[in-house]
């Protein structure tokens, strides 16, 4: 193949920072009610304790100066679980953004939502709406937070919205594109994860940003979410560190 192919290609790039350090880290938040069931606790125990590791978890990455951070804190499927389960999971986002945000705020760290908002019950959706208007001028952190989130439903919209584009005449279909997909996903503007953390010992993805995800780096953490501390994640740092990522391409040394 000779000439270039004619189509716009986003070339992935890895938002690191000056000491080599992830820009962007995502954290799969898993195991919460496996932690309670092994203390012959209810899983709503696991997942109180797991609030605590978001916010160990949330200062340190602030600490290191990370650009990004996301969380997958309820999923598009997790309304599957069982009702008490589910309100106490909405309960819980409802304390993080009323007893957090001002320490949030305070460290300059400016809160995006990502996932399905019309179903939402309205004072979640408002409290969530408030958190990203009151941060939106920060400069520090953004902290992504993925709720009624999943992957596919995401990409399902964004092809909908470009669809109605085409159908209204406002877009070509030769304007669909990898940018043009990308600037419909709820992840508009945020770069793609650099490390993807999944802790409890599972090995998948779950429906998270499969496609920011293509070129990211995973780290599979044995720890469960609510015993993750700041050990846990410079571990993952440090194995991130020594990866070799490549996008297809070669690496420096070997070209
Ligand atoms: C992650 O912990 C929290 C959410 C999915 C909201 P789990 O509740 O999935 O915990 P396990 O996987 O059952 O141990
Ligand atoms: C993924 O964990 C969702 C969140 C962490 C919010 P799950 O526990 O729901 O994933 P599966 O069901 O084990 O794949
Ligand atoms: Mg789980």
């Amino acid at each position: 193949m000779s000439a270039t192919p004619d189509r716009s290609i986003t070339a992935p790039e890895a938002a690191r920072t000056a000491d080599g350090l992830p820009g962007h880290v995502a954290f799969i938040m898993d195991g919460n009610g496996r932690w309670a069931q092994a203390r012959g606790l209810p899983r709503t125990e696991g997942h109180r304790h797991g609030l605590e590791a978001l916010r160990r978890t949330v200062r340190h990455a602030v600490r290191l100066g990370l650009g990004y951070m996301t969380i997958y804190s309820f999923s598009s499927e997790n309304w599957r679980r069982p009702e008490t389960e589910v309100s106490f999971l909405m309960g819980l986002l409802r304390r993080f953004l009323q007893r957090d945000l001002s320490e949030i705020h305070n460290a300059n760290v400016r809160i995006r939502v990502i996932g399905q908002r019309e179903d939402l019950d309205s004072s979640i959706l408002k409290l969530l709406t408030d958190a990203e208007a009151l941060t939106r001028e920060n400069s520090g952190m953004t902290l992504v937070v993925a709720f009624n989130y999943g992957a596919r439903d995401e990409i399902t919209r964004a092809i909908r919205r470009l669809a109605q584009e085409v159908a209204s005449g406002e877009l070509s279909p030769e304007a669909i594109s990898e940018d043009a997909l990308n600037a419909s996903l709820d992840t508009a503007g945020i770069p793609d994860p650099d490390l993807i953390i999944r802790t409890s010992g599972e090995r998948r993805l779950s429906n998270f940003l499969m496609w920011q995800a293509a070129y990211s780096e995973l780290y599979f953490s044995p720890v469960l979410w609510p015993d993750f501390d700041r050990e846990a994640f410079d571990a993952a740092l440090d194995d991130y560190c020594g990866r070799d990522r490549r996008f297809g391409g070669l690496t420096a040394k070997a070209l």
